[in-house]
């Protein structure tokens, strides 16, 4: 380990990259609190509780030396009743907690999605400095929070990172949909590349204020989203490749669909 053990908690801890986040960090020996709104997988120390109550979220962040944030609605949904509550106001209670608890560190869970259209036609790969080009309600919650996450670096002295996931399949259908397209693979997160990269960016040293950098294994044809800012601030280097590191069942069922070009 680059570090001390830190004591981490991850909210969404219940999800597809919660599990796979606190599954490495555990092995790694830091600590991890989990948060979610279901009981959750991980081991030692979980909190029940809604991302809407902030003294829920107070009452996890005590003591942590970082907070993950995964806990949303993660895709398009009913803007009112799902992507306000879970992506906007938790998004509000977990940076409030985190100022309140004096928390140094936060790592914000955004998307590739920030950048659809040019993901769709290029150029490639994507940089951080491009602009900014939202899908629809649900990428726009996450510019909303990358936005939030400077304003809270800037004012109130934490250090925020904000990461553009690469696709991590919660699904069979998210398993198909990938084996079905070559851009869909080049943008594939596999859980244990997830895990690597939170391993990397909670060892990742003090003082950076905020930045923002992509996260995907390695690409089967190229880089859709650049790997250098993640390289160059983490160190974060992925392992793996469509379709390795799939969970059992969702490695089972690709085994099973015909890949394109194969
Ligand atoms: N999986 C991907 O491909 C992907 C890609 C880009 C970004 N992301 C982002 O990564 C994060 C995790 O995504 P995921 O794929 O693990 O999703 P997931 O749906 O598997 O997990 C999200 C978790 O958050 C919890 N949650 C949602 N609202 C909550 C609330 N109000 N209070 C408490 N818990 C709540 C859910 O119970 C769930 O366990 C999300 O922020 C998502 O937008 C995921």
């Amino acid at each position: 380990m680059n570090s001390e053990p830190k004591h981490v908690l991850i909210t969404g801890s219940a999800g597809a990259v919660g599990r796979a986040a606190a599954k490495a960090l555990l092995a790694r020996g830091h600590r991890v609190r989990g948060f979610d709104r279901v009981p959750g997988a991980v081991q030692g120390e979980g909190v029940v509780g809604n991302m809407t109550e902030l003294d829920a979220l107070v009452g996890a962040s005590g003591g942590v030396d970082a907070i993950i944030h995964l806990a949303a609605t993660p895709d398009d949904d009913d803007f009112p009743s799902q992507l306000l509550p879970n992506n906007i106001l938790g998004l509000y209670n977990v940076l409030e907690a985190a100022r309140l608890c004096r928390v140094p560190r936060v790592i914000l869970a955004s998307t590739g999605q920030v950048n659809w259209i040019q993901l769709h036609a290029g150029p490639w790969p994507v940089r951080v400095t491009d602009r900014i080009q939202p899908r629809y309600w649900y990428a726009a919650t996450k510019v909303f929070a990358e936005a939030a996450g400077h304003a809270y670096a800037t004012n109130h002295s934490i250090d925020v990172l904000a990461v553009r996931l690469g696709s991590v399949p919660r699904s069979l259908g998210q398993v198909t949909e990938i084996s079905g397209s070559e851009l869909s693979q080049d943008v594939y997160l596999s859980p244990r590349d997830a895990g690597r990269f939170f391993i990397a960016a909670i060892e990742a040293r003090a003082g950076f204020g905020f930045e923002v950098v992509f996260a995907t294994s390695q690409p089967v044809k190229s880089w859709r989203f650049d790997p250098e800012p993640a390289r160059r601030l983490l160190g974060y280097e992925p392992q793996d490749r469509w379709p390795d590191g799939l969970e059992e069942e969702h490695r089972r069922f690709a085994a099973g669909l015909t890949v394109p070009g194969s």
